[in-house]
């Protein structure tokens, strides 16, 4: 794994942002995998921006999400669905047929699960795939004892993880307690992967992923098995390292 040591998240982000433009310039019909939460928005905001000022094109490129929650409409402002097309693709011109996010609503998630699957190899797979860290080490929603051979699949989110994102919540009621995620297998499957880390209160979670060795209680050391894996991180994720 390679480490890119950054000053703050600003910077972070217009790295992680760049990361991105080079890889969809280098290849206009690129898949790019696309992560949720609060760390990847600053790397959208710098997307968004690269687009505007004509730096980048994405009328070939298609998005596939990491996850979405089980029982959040698209319409519903928590869904990942709505923070997609809030931070992201209401101000880019990637057609609408190209974004692929999993369908938190289906009758049979199961099989959700199995089309999600089959579409990310029908289109090539995933050139780029973007990742947060999870407090827990969770990538995507694969939480602690993920199975490193997991593919998409409907997980349990973990208490601690519902309350880390009862932020984006009304109530902690609301916090859906469970979601569809791609598995650790189809991460590890992407050409490239960039994990983005930022903030005092990863610290302790990169610490232990940088030093610890490959476990299924710490998801993200999955990664170490990968050939090609960048770690953005700033100093304050680093203060402990
Ligand atoms: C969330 C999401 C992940 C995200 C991670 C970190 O629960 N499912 O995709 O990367 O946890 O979130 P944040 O960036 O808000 O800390």
């Amino acid at each position: 794994m390679k480490l890119i040591k950054v000053k703050n998240y600003e910077e972070l982000s217009k790295k992680a942002s760049a990361f991105i433009v080079e890889t969809v310039n280098q290849k206009p019909n690129a898949v790019i995998g696309m992560a949720t939460g609060s760390t990847a928005e600053g790397t959208y905001e710098y997307l968004v921006k690269a687009f505007q000022n004509d730096e980048v094109s994405f009328t070939e490129a298609h998005s596939v999400n990491l996850d979405e929650y089980v029982g959040l409409s698209p319409e519903n402002d928590q869904s990942y669905h709505a923070y997609m097309d809030h931070h992201l693709f209401k101000h880019i011109d990637m057609p609408a047929e190209n974004h692929f996010i999993p369908d938190g609503e289906a009758n049979d998630l199961q099989d959700e699960c199995v089309r999600y699957e089959s579409r990310i190899e029908e289109l090539g797979g995933v050139d780029l795939q973007l990742l947060g860290l999870g407090h827990n080490g969770h990538i995507g929603f694969n939480e602690p004892g993920t199975s490193f051979q997991s593919k998409t699949q409907v997980v349990d989110l973990a208490e601690s993880t519902r309350k880390a994102n009862a932020r984006f919540f009304e109530v902690m009621e609301e916090v859906p307690d469970q979601a569809i995620t791609m598995g650790i297998a189809t991460i590890l499957k992407s050409k490239r992967i960039l994990l983005l880390v930022s903030g005092k209160g990863k610290a302790e979670i990169l610490n232990k992923l940088l030093e610890s060795e490959q476990t299924e209680s710490i998801p993200a050391t999955a990664l170490k098995e990968h050939h090609d894996v960048t770690i953005i991180a700033d100093a304050d994720a680093l203060s402990l390292f």
